[in-house]
């Protein structure tokens, strides 16, 4: 499938996307970052003949990026994290204007799948006291938002098996040099622990997701959780 899409933030994630988009027959048309040299910010010019926006900027930016691609009536992919108090209205406004959005905090292949693991151990578990679930997640230095919204939709998961509070579950937070990403779910007994973890090596996986994303939403309307969508995304789970 051929496409062409823009890049709205050209940092770590942008650059990623940008080295594998090509071998995927992707064509990158278009990067916008105020410390791009083609566009700055999102305008008419750098809106032509885009099929997909994949945005991955910050939780400050991306609201504003939101409604700007709106405005020329692009479909898009949302990386960046921590914009989760506005899911509603941006959910409302996508609905009304008749676009695709999908999003996710994570658009690894390996942690949609850690979800199905978390989300089938944790039914488990939830029927045996002695255990006790926390998580624990670890990310560069950089990372703005905590707890990561892959920890957040961790928590989500258990808190719905275990029909309990999300507030009551421990998340422990590190953010130190250059790491990609750390997730772990322990299940903790007097007796042991069980620990489901999962180790991003690079940003290739978050990159690859993204693009499978795109190529979902392309000709798709409506606002999409990448979760949700993930089997028909990869072409089912056999
Ligand atoms: N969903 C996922 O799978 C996933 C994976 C990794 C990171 N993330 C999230 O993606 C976001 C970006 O991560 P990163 O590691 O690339 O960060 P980064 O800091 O390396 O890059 C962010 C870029 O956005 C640019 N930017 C800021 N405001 C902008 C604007 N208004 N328009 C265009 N560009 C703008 C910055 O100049 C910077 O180059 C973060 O929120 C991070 O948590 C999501």
């Amino acid at each position: 499938m051929s496409m062409n899409i823009a890049l709205i933030g050209y940092g770590k994630m942008g650059k990623a996307i940008h080295s594998l988009a090509e071998s995927d027959g992707i064509h990158v048309i278009s990067i916008i970052d105020p410390k791009s040299s083609q566009y700055k910010t999102i305008t008419e010019e750098s809106m032509k003949n885009v099929d997909v926006c994949i945005e991955f900027t910050t939780p400050e930016s991306c609201i504003d990026n939101i409604k700007k691609i709106l405005s020329y009536k692009k479909h898009m992919v949302i990386g960046t994290t921590g914009w989760e108090r506005h899911l509603p209205e941006i959910k409302e406004e996508v609905h009304k204007q008749n676009l695709g959005l999908i999003y996710a905090s994570n658009f690894s292949v390996g942690v949609n799948l850690l979800y199905r693991i978390v989300e089938s151990t944790s039914q488990l578990f939830a029927q045996v006291t002695a255990y006790d679930p926390y998580i624990i997640e670890a990310h560069h230095k950089h990372k703005k938002d905590a707890p990561s919204g892959t920890a957040k939709e961790l928590i989500s998961i258990i808190s719905k098996q275990y029909k309990r509070k999300e507030k009551d579950f421990s998340v422990a937070v590190t953010r130190a040099g250059a790491i990609p990403g750390v997730h772990e779910v322990g299940f903790d007994s007097s007796f042991d622990t069980i620990r489901i973890n999962h180790t991003a090596r690079n940003r290739n996986g978050f990159a690859a997701g993204a693009l499978l994303a795109a190529k979902f939403i392309k000709d798709k309307k409506g606002f999409f959780h990448f979760r949700d969508e993930f089997e028909k995304i990869i072409g089912g789970l056999q």
